[in-house]
């Protein structure tokens, strides 16, 4: 059977509201006008640019022209990418992909600035057809859900958040689907008559491929000498993923459940200086076990990228390298804890032993691992430096002593791109 879904672009797959406001702030700026309130800023998504610069800003038709014409010259450079897909959309769009659906776009937005953002969010291949007003169609919702659809489909769907969606599929005859994540409410929607209410993607996934099984996610590692900054790219590299719709859980080692945090706590414990190399890298293993069952395997079989602060290369370059262990018997101790658990790409924040060790002198507390001598952090280091050049294909490497802003420039970029490359 040949199913047919089309999508509303704005608060229906993206959210658009941050480019839109930045561009009326241009436009009022530049026409000379006072920087609107954000009440004002929210009533302009949706209706038509013309209407809004004269009902909500009190400009004449022919002041609304320019604030169009200004608005457009700001929108079409960078207005247009400063926009997020919503959380989950990637993987809605590639289970529809997954169980042969027809996929198109019915949008308000000029057809050419949909076709731009689909393709800066990497999102082309999962649509037969983008339709927007241009040079041979109109601006008729219902038109263009029309131009949207295939010629022959067995079942056929619209999904939107705002009542001309609902309305624009009714009339075309096919069944609609209401998001209430977007710009329209529930009762909008309801009112407009939509056959399902939406409240979340994972509702629309549910409606639309009712027990279908999810596309697999990904597996992240992030890996550096104490003191590197993973934290703050941690979150810098989930904002880059989460805008282009991923849906990203964060984890750690050790840790990341109720059975290895247990054992993160007898690992830092500065009580436990006693404690051999052995039973420490056993310890870190058993962790490892725990969180892949328990936490990494479940995550990226429901579609999740999951995104970990440190994993086995931790393991090889501390014990193996700072504690002597050696890689084959670190690697050895592993197998069964990882078990053919590997990430897809390992983000490593490359600063040297010197400047881990200064940065660890600035922390308030340092816990039994940070505690080390100097020389261990160095072997560490020179043991991280092994594995990267073992395995130059999975490593992200990126050099930690710029600002944190640019390093989560340089590894979004890359990891994006190994992302969407895992997706065709
Ligand atoms: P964290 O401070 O980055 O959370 O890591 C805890 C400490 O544990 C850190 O000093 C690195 C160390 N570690 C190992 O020695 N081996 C391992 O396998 C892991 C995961 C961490």
């Amino acid at each position: 059977m040949r199913k047919a879904v089309i999508f509303d672009l704005d608060g229906t797959l993206t959210q658009s509201e941050e480019g839109i406001w930045n561009c009326v702030r241009y436009a009022a700026d530049k026409l000379g006008f006072e920087e609107p309130d954000a009440a004002t800023l929210h009533k302009f998504i949706g209706p038509p640019l013309m209407f809004s610069f004269q009902e909500y800003m009190g400009m004449d038709f022919a002041t609304a022209e320019k604030a169009v014409a200004a608005y457009r010259e700001r929108y079409s450079v960078v207005g247009l990418f400063e926009n997020r897909v919503y959380p989950g959309i990637r993987r809605l769009l590639r289970t529809l992909k997954q169980q042969g659906c027809y996929v198109g776009i019915a949008t308000g937005k000029p057809q050419a600035f949909a076709q731009r953002i689909i393709e800066h969010f990497g999102l082309s291949r999962y649509f037969d057809s983008i339709i927007g007003p241009g040079e041979h169609i109109g601006s008729e919702k219902d038109m263009l859900i029309r131009a949207a659809l295939p010629e022959t489909y067995d079942e056929a769907w619209m999904v939107g958040d705002r009542k001309f969606d609902v309305e624009g599929g009714r009339a075309v005859g096919i069944r609609t689907i209401g998001v209430g994540y977007g710009y329209g409410d529930e009762e909008e929607l309801r009112t407009a008559g939509c056959d399902v209410y939406a409240a979340t993607v994972q509702d629309v996934i549910d409606a639309l491929c009712p027990g279908a099984v999810p596309p697999s996610g990904a597996f992240l590692s992030i890996e550096g000498l104490d003191g590197s900054g993973k934290t703050t790219q941690i979150n810098l590299i989930t904002d880059a993923m989460e805008r282009y719709g991923y849906e990203v859980i964060h984890s750690r080692e050790p840790g990341g459940c109720k059975v290895a945090e247990a054992i993160r706590e007898v690992l830092l414990s500065v009580d436990n200086v006693g404690m051999t190399d052995i039973t420490e890298a056993m310890l870190y293993a058993a962790a490892r076990a725990q969180h892949v069952r328990e936490v990494i395997r479940p995550a990226v079989a429901a579609g999740k990228v999951l995104l970990c602060d440190r994993f086995v290369d931790s393991s090889v370059a501390y014990q193996g390298g700072g504690r002597q262990l050696g890689v084959q018997r670190i690697l050895d101790i592993n197998a069964p804890a990882v078990d053919g658990t590997l990430p897809m790409a390992t983000i490593y924040l490359d600063i040297d032993h010197v400047t881990s060790m200064k940065r660890r002198a600035a922390a308030s507390t340092l816990d039994r691992m940070e505690m080390e001598a100097d020389s261990f952090h160095a072997r560490t280091e020179a043991a991280y430096r092994e594995l990267i050049a073992r395995d130059p294909q999975r490593f992200v490497v990126v050099d930690a002593t710029q600002t944190p802003e640019e390093i989560g420039k340089q590894v979004a970029q890359q990891v994006l791109a190994r992302l969407m490359e895992a997706e065709a």
